[in-house]
């Protein structure tokens, strides 16, 4: 059995799906791994450090036409044509963004596991690529806006006087908000957090961060699978107006509300940016899915009303040597579940198996999928 590994084509994605340091689970579960020449070194993962571990260096051929192979982005059309019939592919395969590329894959008769599909349930806790990634964002955002806002985060007393700590808000306390906050807080500011899930109160508040309460009646919304639900209008409406006196105040936002599928709920209206202070930073990590703020343009910095929002698309590639760690660290959790005397055996009674599962026998077996093709 051998698991392959070819170079990232995207544009911007110096990520690699293995390091080396990650190939012991697999080498000890008898498996070849084959890693085309260069596919790490954007990472700080040299040919020399993959062979060292036990890997094979190859070409991109021989790579993707392993019998598991292991990727960060979905494969091009002509990458796909060069996986093999009956083999596994397992990485971000976007099946909820770009449903297409589902199609294209059972049409070459590949499983393949998204790992955005992953259930956030313990026993899958070490495979969660997503969570992994979002946790790096959450940093990273951090850091964009401290070098972009005209201010200190942390409080200073000096002999020429005493600047007050930056106010930073964090609308959206799941993986990337909560990771926002410890950052912004370990930097020394006043940290604000926001979410609608109830339940992460708590968590905002073990970090050394206020929880922003707005009156805004609503019941618990989060779903069974430990998700938010979306607001109905008027109260998404309502949300965003209750949001304008808070984010007046502060110096930083970082926005990382999300519902899986769908459009990034708006929370920071054109309305509330010019209601900020000039110099302010919005660093608005659902960019990719349309924004949470009304003035956010994907990978694109501007300024309206003398705040700057930025929004950036791929956070995680800008740290490729940690997050390639930690994300080979989910793919050969993944990947080593499966693999049972040296064959890939798994079930769809298996619920990590059955959720990741885009594409198996030719056929697409995921029901979202199948539903975002048919609308
Ligand atoms: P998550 O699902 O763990 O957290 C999203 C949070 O938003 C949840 O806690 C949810 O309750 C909350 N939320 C949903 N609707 C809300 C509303 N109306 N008001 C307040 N809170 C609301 O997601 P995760 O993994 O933390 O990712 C956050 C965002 O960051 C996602 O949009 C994700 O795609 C994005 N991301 C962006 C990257 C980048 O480079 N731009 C990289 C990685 C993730």
């Amino acid at each position: 059995m051998t698991v392959g590994v070819a170079k990232e084509m995207a544009a911007g994605e110096d990520r690699v799906a293995l390091v080396p340091s990650s190939l012991k689970p697999l080498l000890r579960k008898g498996i070849d791994i084959i890693i085309e020449a260069g596919a790490g070194t954007y990472a700080f993962a040299a040919d020399e450090a993959f062979a060292d571990a036990g890997a094979h260096i190859g070409t991109r051929e021989v790579a993707l036409s392993a019998d598991i192979v292991a990727c960060v982005h979905p494969p091009s059309e002509s990458e796909t044509q060069l996986l093999k019939k009956g083999s596994v592919l397992a990485g971000f395969l976007q099946p909820l963004e770009k449903p297409a590329i589902a199609a294209r894959l059972a049409a070459q008769g590949v499983t393949a596991l998204a790992m955005e599909l992953i259930p956030r349930i313990s026993r899958a806790q070490s495979m969660d690529a997503l969570s992994a990634m979002a946790s790096l964002a959450g940093y990273k955002a951090v850091l964009l806006a401290a070098a972009r806002l005209p201010r200190f985060f942390p409080l200073l007393t000096t002999a020429a006087g005493t600047i007050r700590p930056a106010n930073v808000t964090v609308l959206g306390a799941g993986v990337a908000g909560l990771q926002a906050i410890a950052t912004a807080r370990r930097l020394g500011a006043r940290v604000w957090g926001y979410d609608i899930r109830e339940v992460v109160r708590e968590e905002v508040q073990s970090l050394g961060a206020q929880f922003v309460e707005l009156d805004l009646e609503i019941e618990d919304m989060e779903d069974d699978a430990g998700y938010a639900r979306a607001l109905m209008a008027a109260k998404a409406k309502q949300q965003a107006d209750l949001l304008v006196p808070h984010l007046a105040k502060s110096d930083v936002v970082i926005t990382t509300a999300q519902i899986p599928g769908r459009t990034a709920p708006l929370l920071v209206t054109e309305a509330a940016v010019k209601a900020m202070k000039p110099g302010s930073v919005i660093v608005d990590l659902a960019a990719p899915s349309g924004g949470n703020c009304a003035l956010t343009r994907l990978r694109t910095d501007v300024i309206h009303h003398g705040v700057t929002v930025l929004g950036p698309a791929n956070l995680p590639a800008t740290m490729p040597a940690d997050a390639s760690y930690l994300y080979a660290r989910t793919m050969t959790a993944l990947i080593g579940a499966f693999i049972k005397e040296g064959q890939f055996a798994a079930s769809f009674d298996d619920d990590i198996f059955s959720s990741a599962c885009i594409t198996h026998g030719g056929q697409i077996v995921s029901r979202r999928v199948l539903q975002l093709l048919a609308a």
